[in-house]
């Protein structure tokens, strides 16, 4: 894996962006997953900086979501179709209809994960995924004890997590129980992998996912088997990490790491 560690949130923004528009630039039609949360939104905020001014074009770009709760009806602002067409959709210029976020409304859940997954591979699969980390090791909304294997599917929300999505509610009780998300055998098959995190709340999660050992009890370690994993996180949730200053030397003497 690769591990970047900047001084704050900003540039978490600012350099995982970079990795997206590097794909973009390269393949107008670039297929893109998109997490939710408070952790990408510095990433969507200099997207949509860089597609106002001119310098990108997502027009054409396609999109995949991770995750969606169940029961929680598109009008309301914090479902993620919600969402993912305020942060992302709307504010990249991208077109609605090549955005796909998973049916949590679906009366029949099991088919809908299957359509969701077979639209994945008709779509070429995942250029390049965004991913958040939960304070318990989750990615998407696959807790601990996920399948190292798992495919789009409904899932238990724990109460670590009801509590922590409390704060995009008007009470914790309004935080629906289930999920829909990819699972993690979905994320592994992404070509690129670029997850971000920050904040002092995130550092044991990093460090369990960067450095512990691949387990389900830390669904993030999953990335430590895929060939192209970034990690950017900003200091404070760099503060567990045992090899902090290795990282920062390779970051330092990366070939072409001016560019971003
Ligand atoms: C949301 C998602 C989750 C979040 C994680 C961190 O689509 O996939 O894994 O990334 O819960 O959430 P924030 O960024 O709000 O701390």
């Amino acid at each position: 894996m690769e591990i970047v560690i900047l001084p704050d949130a900003s540039e978490v923004g600012r350099v995982a962006a970079s990795v997206v528009a590097d794909v973009v630039e390269r393949e107008p039609e670039a297929v893109i997953g998109f997490a939710t949360g408070s952790s990408p939104l510095a990433i969507y905020a200099e997207l949509a900086r860089r597609a106002d001014a001119g310098e990108l074009d997502f027009s054409r770009v396609r999109g995949f979501a991770l995750d969606e709760y169940v029961g929680l009806d598109y009008g309301h602002p914090e479902s993620y179709h919600a969402v993912i067409d305020r942060t992302v959709t709307k504010p990249l210029g991208m077109d609605p209809a090549l955005v796909a976020v998973p049916d949590g409304m679906a009366s029949d859940i099991t088919a809908a994960c299957a359509a969701y997954e077979a639209a994945i591979d008709a779509a070429g699969g995942i250029d390049v995924q965004l991913l958040g980390i939960g304070a318990n090791g989750h990615i998407g909304f696959n807790e601990p004890t996920s399948s190292l294997a798992s495919r789009t599917r409904i899932k238990t929300l724990t109460p670590k997590t009801r509590a922590d999505n409390a704060r995009f509610f008007d009470s914790p009780e309004q935080v629906p129980t289930h999920c829909v998300t990819q699972g993690l055998g979905t994320i592994l098959r992404a070509r690129r992998l670029v997850l971000v995190a920050q904040g002092a709340g995130k550092a044991d999660a990093v460090a369990a996912a960067v450095e512990g050992p691949v387990s389900a009890s830390c669904p993030a370690s999953v990335l430590q088997l895929h060939e192209f994993a970034t990690v950017v996180v900003d200091e404070a949730a760099a503060a567990r990490l045992t090899n902090a200053d290795y990282y920062r030397y390779v970051w330092q003497n990366k070939p072409g790491w001016k560019h971003y």
